[in-house]
């Protein structure tokens, strides 16, 4: 009997519908060669669910998500809701799954190929060695879910905390440290040391865990001095370990590096489950148009094969064939060209099906 993996999907909002279809085709179609079956369960987050069940988080879709070998979420956030408080916005939906879901180590690899570097919004020179992971910490910080806001109608003050344990500083440090002796060996921490007390908090624990791993170098780095090194030596980087926040902003202007926001997968793992989602946002301007960019969401799914599932080669298969389709001739919206030439996300994913089934050497009919 082949195993059956159980996946739940979670297209979201805005262009998340449309990047998803692609996503569970690719998936659907590996089940040959890899002699698998994927069983994909859809369910509803963010403002969808938020219209249709009245919570972001629907407790079917929790319950669903704590069911799964893996999770593959599209895009979250909606201008409907923009007047919402924030721990019932669609957004809270993410940051509450992270929660229940303890995944707190958020992978975020930026590397450029000859194509992509060529595509960048930067200078080639610049970026044509640049091939770094930021490991944000997802669940601490200033992005811990409620309560970590206190309100005072008195003075009309409104505070949100930026707190870490010692523990949870620790156990991303870990992650990020090996992470670091596979690669090239070089680990850069990304704080506000100072300034912020919390950031004395970090450099300590990450000191302390240096002992364990002699053989990586580490450095510190300001956060505002980081984000200028992104733009100008962006090939310095091996392994950035940071918070919430500074990963969130930093991990957003590194897409530029690539050109376009539309590519860059990310992997949010935790001890038991992993959440795999693109980088970018839900980009409601270009909804519905059938012109999103779903290379992100299909670099995602490469994530998952690899670390859920441990299947390598479909996972550089699809890689490879995201590689070759974004070497041809189409320029999509969100890449900083002169010269734009849209397709539709539904033939980008056709054509990186049919590359992945070609490495197979399996015909693949489109449509
Ligand atoms: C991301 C998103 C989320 C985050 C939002 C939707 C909560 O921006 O994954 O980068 O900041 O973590
Ligand atoms: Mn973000």
């Amino acid at each position: 009997m082949n195993p059956v993996w159980k996946i739940v999907t979670l297209p979201g909002d805005g262009i998340g519908k449309e990047i998803i279809e692609p996503a569970k085709k690719l998936l659907k179609s590996l089940e040959e060669p890899l002699s698998v079956s994927f069983d994909i369960r859809e369910h509803s987050i963010g403002g969808e669910a938020l219209r249709e069940f009245g919570d972001a988080l629907p407790e079917e879709t929790l319950a669903a998500c704590k069911e799964a070998d893996a999770i593959l979420l599209g895009t979250v956030g909606s201008s409907e809701f923009d007047d919402l408080p924030v721990s019932e916005r669609p957004e809270s939906a993410v940051l509450k799954l992270r929660k229940e879901l303890q995944t707190y180590c958020n992978l975020r690899p930026v590397k450029l190929n000859e194509m992509s570097a060529k595509k960048s919004c930067l200078k080639y020179e610049q970026v044509r060695n640049v091939d770094f992971v930021i490991v944000r910490e997802l669940l601490g910080g200033f992005y811990a879910p409620e309560p970590n806001t206190t309100r005072s109608e008195e003075t009309n003050q409104v505070s949100t905390i930026m707190s870490y344990t010692e523990s949870e500083i620790r156990r991303i440090t870990k992650r990020a440290f090996q992470l670091a002796e596979k690669r090239k060996r070089r680990l850069t921490l990304v704080d506000k040391a100072n300034v912020l007390a919390v950031s004395r908090l970090w450099r300590s624990v990450v000191d302390e865990a240096h002992k364990d791993f002699p053989y990586v170098k580490l450095n510190y780095m300001l956060v505002d001095n980081c984000a200028m090194q992104l733009v100008l030596n962006p090939g310095q980087f091996d392994v950035l370990l940071t918070d919430s926040l500074f990963g969130d902003i930093l991990s957003r202007q590194a897409a530029t590096l690539a050109g376009s926001t539309g590519l860059l997968p990310s992997a949010c793992l935790g001890e038991k489950h992993a959440v795999y989602e693109p980088v970018h946002g839900s980009a409601e301007d270009i909804a519905g148009r059938n012109i999103a960019n779903p290379i992100a969401i299909l670099n995602s799914v490469a994530m998952m094969l690899r670390y859920t599932f441990q299947y390598d080669v479909a996972a550089c298969f699809v890689e490879e064939a995201i590689s070759t389709v974004y070497r041809r001739d189409f320029f999509q919206e969100d890449l900083c060209l002169p010269e734009r030439k849209e397709i539709s996300t539904d033939s980008v994913g056709e054509q990186i099906i049919e590359e992945t089934q070609k490495a197979y050497n399996l015909p693949y009919i489109m449509g």
